[in-house]
């Protein structure tokens, strides 16, 4: 029998700066790393950045669950009070159906690292057969994160229609009431 396509998850990196090439972007490297440290099923990364501009966001969104069909898109960065971060405004304007479980999780998760966690706005939601999850830039964070929600995300994704993701055990444990 064929293998199964890999499955394709998208990091979408929202940076100014970044985008410019102020600096090199380490929060999609951090995406990435901890995808294949979790991951058991084969996957590949659909890669994009994109300047803080919201309509570009969304645009960048759209595009990976509807063109490039991810079952899972994260992005990084975009999420505090600053007047250009609008990572959330996007995610809100494509998704069908907010989780906001998502956002809960991880700021209570990361307040116990830092303080500074309650001012990331980072949100959840389905479109289509695809998860969106909003994760802080910084790579910390990124783990943190990921950390707090992941062990739900197979669920999720079996429930949305998308392909079976295992994880490795002795990162992450999936919960699957579903079956
Ligand atoms: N969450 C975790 N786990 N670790 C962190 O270091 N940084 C916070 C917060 N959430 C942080 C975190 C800070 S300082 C900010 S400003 C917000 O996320 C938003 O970060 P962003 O603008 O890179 O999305």
């Amino acid at each position: 029998m064929a293998e199964p396509a890999p499955a394709r998850i998208g990091i979408l990196v929202v940076s100014d700066r970044a985008s410019r090439g102020v600096y090199a972007d380490r929060g999609g490297p951090a995406v990435r790393a901890y995808l294949d440290r979790v991951l058991a099923t084969p996957w590949e990364a659909v890669t994009r950045l994109v300047p803080d501009e919201e309509p570009v966001v969304r645009e960048a969104l759209t595009a990976l669950v509807d063109h490039d069909e991810c079952c899972l898109v994260v992005t990084t960065g975009g999420t505090g009070p600053a007047p250009r971060d609008v990572t959330p405004e996007a995610t809100l304007a494509v998704i069908e159906k907010e989780l906001p479980g998502f956002g809960e999780a991880m700021r209570a998760a990361s307040l116990r690292a830092v303080p500074t966690a309650v001012l990331s706005r980072q949100t959840a939601g389905v479109r289509g057969r695809a998860l969106i999850v909003n994760l802080p830039g910084s790579p910390k964070a990124v783990q943190e994160c990921l950390d707090a929600v992941f062990a739900a995300v197979p669920d999720c994704v079996d429930l949305i229609g998308g392909p079976r993701l295992e994880t490795d055990p002795s990162h992450v444990v999936a919960w699957r009431p579903h079956g």
